[in-house]
């Protein structure tokens, strides 16, 4: 599979060779083949090959592919040596997220490669030794002939390996404090940030760029203005990828939603000649709006064409009809009736008002996805009369916090102790739990019992959420997707069984509105992969008569709010809408790690509407609608 095609003019902007796959399976099948080709050219001619290896989501699916190469098409790793980026300090190789445990479930174990050849960051070398070891290790690489392919992900903060901001491009391998967003990022992981190790040994940006090629990979769009920032921007110890514009043999290779943020994606027309589609023309626009600090109806016809926008003009007439027309169609947007405003003319409003009333499900890949971002429309569906039900994909045991588990079993523990009945199983249950809690310690792998009652736990709290909203349990569903139930983070597979599911919920309940979100999340997360479930059960029902009359609405994660001209419907929330949302996002009491919450997100989209020249809001929450075609 090739990388989508591009003209020079087009990359510009682009400081390092930049390739956009469709899919990250395309791009790892493509990097696997060249990293085969150099494998066994090399083994030819004698020659043992050294990799150098990177752990995180990102380099999941070019392991497996990796894998399946050895597997089924023969690929030998007898003449592989690897070196591993890094490693958390202060974990042993047996913890289960030491990337040395990772490496080995992910890759090693698979693949016939000796180990001997492995080198993955020692994370228990005392600090006092620290130094002498990372020489050790800087030599080891040396002895082996050098890196003959470095292979990267790339943290939020910009950081390759470990390398985080303030990073010296000539820094080597040492140990380095972790960065706030980085721990952040982690916290899932080690069911909490206070959990995450505050050091790691790394590799330093000056033995990344001694490698002879680099590929760094990308997916999903919460790395997307890191990767631009890293590709266009100014190399700088502020994002450590951005050194790898000074290496002449360094590629990233990322998929469409990584790109998003890229200047040939999201301004096109400053990098060579388009076609003025009605969304490029709203994003252009819009674009313009912000750039000149303007509204839209005060944009004159001078600042168009300094801006590369001449011909836009010529297609309609002036900036005054132009302005007029994007103003009208982001008005538009907005609905105080996400369902609908029955009785009304709706040849300009984003939904439709008949049928009325509607059935809507909404879809939230763990529980509290959907209040993040739709608290208020749910509130509204419910309260304009609509049929809501919430189908919460997966029970979000896995962000549960053992505190919060214990804390249940010991109540139930001392009420059945106390109890005048003969509540033995109870007690029973209850000390299992807690001896489980004990005997696991903050890392061990949660049976699935455990897992099962922390499900429940956040079931209570999704309950508690959704009733500040208006929806009762009996709107509620709870599907509990296999990929989710037997697998952990990184490693879920979706099956015809989880389609299934979700295709039983659309069959029941005939909806006229779909909500669902995850579509630009990495494909491998939780929101990734649920989202990945709803789309295959759409497909497979494309054909039913209810389906060719459902409009799918998608909202976003956490992580990356729609623009102002991504955006299809725009509900308003007052002050006391946006209070109420806050106030149910509180009863997440269950969560392990406590994000900040405060509304800023929706506020900050009705600020944009309000610089734009629309009304002004108290918050705004932003939806994008979801056509066929696409999917
Ligand atoms: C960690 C690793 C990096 C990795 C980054 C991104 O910080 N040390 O090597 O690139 O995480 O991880 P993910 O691929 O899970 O987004």
């Amino acid at each position: 599979m090739e990388p989508l095609a591009c003209s020079a003019q087009e990359q510009q902007f682009e400081k390092i060779p930049t390739l956009i796959f469709p899919t990250p399976g395309d791009a790892c099948a493509a990097l696997a083949a060249e990293i085969r080709q150099l494998i066994e050219s090399k083994a030819a001619k004698g020659e043992t090959t050294v990799l150098g290896l990177a752990t995180g989501s990102t380099p999941v699916p070019f392991y497996r592919e990796l894998i399946r190469l050895h597997r089924e098409e023969g690929l030998s790793f007898e003449t592989v040596i690897t070196f591993n980026l890094d490693e958390y300090h202060g974990l042993s190789r047996d913890h289960p997220e030491s990337y040395y445990r990772f490496m080995h479930e992910q890759l090693f174990d698979h693949i016939n490669l000796k180990p001997e050849n492995i080198h993955v960051p020692d994370g228990t070398i005392h600090r006092d030794e620290v130094f002498e070891y990372c020489a050790g290790y800087e030599q080891a690489i040396e002895d082996a002939g050098g890196l003959d392919m470095q292979i990267l992900g790339i943290g939020r903060t910009g950081h390759i390996g470990f390398n985080e901001p303030g990073s010296a491009r000539d820094s080597r391998t040492r140990l380095i404090t972790l960065d706030r967003l980085t721990r952040i990022d982690a916290a899932a992981d080690f069911q909490g940030e206070q959990n995450v190790p505050r050091f790691a040994i790394t590799m330093g940006v000056g033995t990344i760029l001694a490698a002879r090629r680099v590929a760094l990979l990308a997916w999903g769009e919460n790395k997307a203005d890191i990767v631009a920032q890293a590709v266009e921007g100014e190399q700088t110890d502020a994002v450590s990828a951005s050194f790898l514009q000074g290496h002449s043999a360094s590629r990233f290779i990322i998929n469409k939603a990584a790109a998003s943020a890229l200047k040939r994606v999201r301004l096109p027309w400053l990098t060579g000649s388009v076609t003025w589609t009605p969304d490029l023309t709203r994003r252009a626009v819009t674009w313009l709006a912000f750039k000149t600090g303007k509204p839209f109806l005060k944009l004159v016809d001078e600042e168009y064409s300094e801006h590369g926008m001449a011909d836009l003009l010529t297609e309609h007439g002036s900036a005054y009809d132009l302005n007029i027309k994007i103003f009208n169609d982001i008005q538009h947007t907005i609905t105080g009736w996400p369902g609908g405003k029955p009785d009304a003319d709706d040849s300009n409003r984003p939904e439709r008002s008949e049928p009325s009333p509607k059935r809507a499900v909404i879809f939230s890949p763990e529980p509290q996805d959907d209040v993040l971002a739709m608290g208020g429309t749910m509130e509204r569906l419910v309260k304009q009369g609509h049929r809501v039900l919430v189908a919460y994909q997966t029970s979000g045991d896995l962000r549960v916090s053992d505190a919060e588990t214990q804390k249940f079993s010991t109540a139930l523990f001392e009420i059945s102790d106390q109890s005048p009945h003969d509540w033995k199983d109870q007690l029973g249950y209850a000390q299992n739990i807690l001896s489980q809690l004990e005997e696991k310690g903050p890392f061990g792998e949660p049976s699935p019992e455990l897992r099962q009652l922390k499900g429940l736990i956040r079931r209570g709290d999704a309950r508690n959420a959704c009733e500040a909203c208006s929806i009762r349990a009996d709107q509620i569903e709870f599907l509990d997707l296999p990929f989710y139930k037997k697998g952990r983070y990184r490693q879920f597979t979706l099956s015809d069984e989880d389609v299934d599911s979700v295709v039983a919920v659309l069959d029941k309940m005939k909806p006229h509105q779909i909500f669902a979100t995850g579509h630009l999340a990495d494909p491998s997360s939780v929101q990734g992969v649920a989202f990945e479930a709803v789309r295959r059960a759409l497909i497979k029902l494309q054909d039913t008569d209810w389906m060719k009359d459902c409009y799918v609405w998608l909202y976003r994660g956490q992580q990356r709010e729609l623009a102002p001209h991504e955006i299809d419907m725009a509900v308003p929330m007052s002050p006391g809408q946006l209070a109420t949302k806050l106030n149910a996002i509180q009863k997440f009491q269950s969560h392990s790690n406590s994000e900040l919450v405060d509304g800023s997100r929706n506020r900050d989209i009705a600020v944009l509407y309000d610089k734009l020249g629309l009304a002004e809001y108290e918050a705004i929450e932003a939806f994008e609608r979801y056509l066929p075609e696409s999917m």
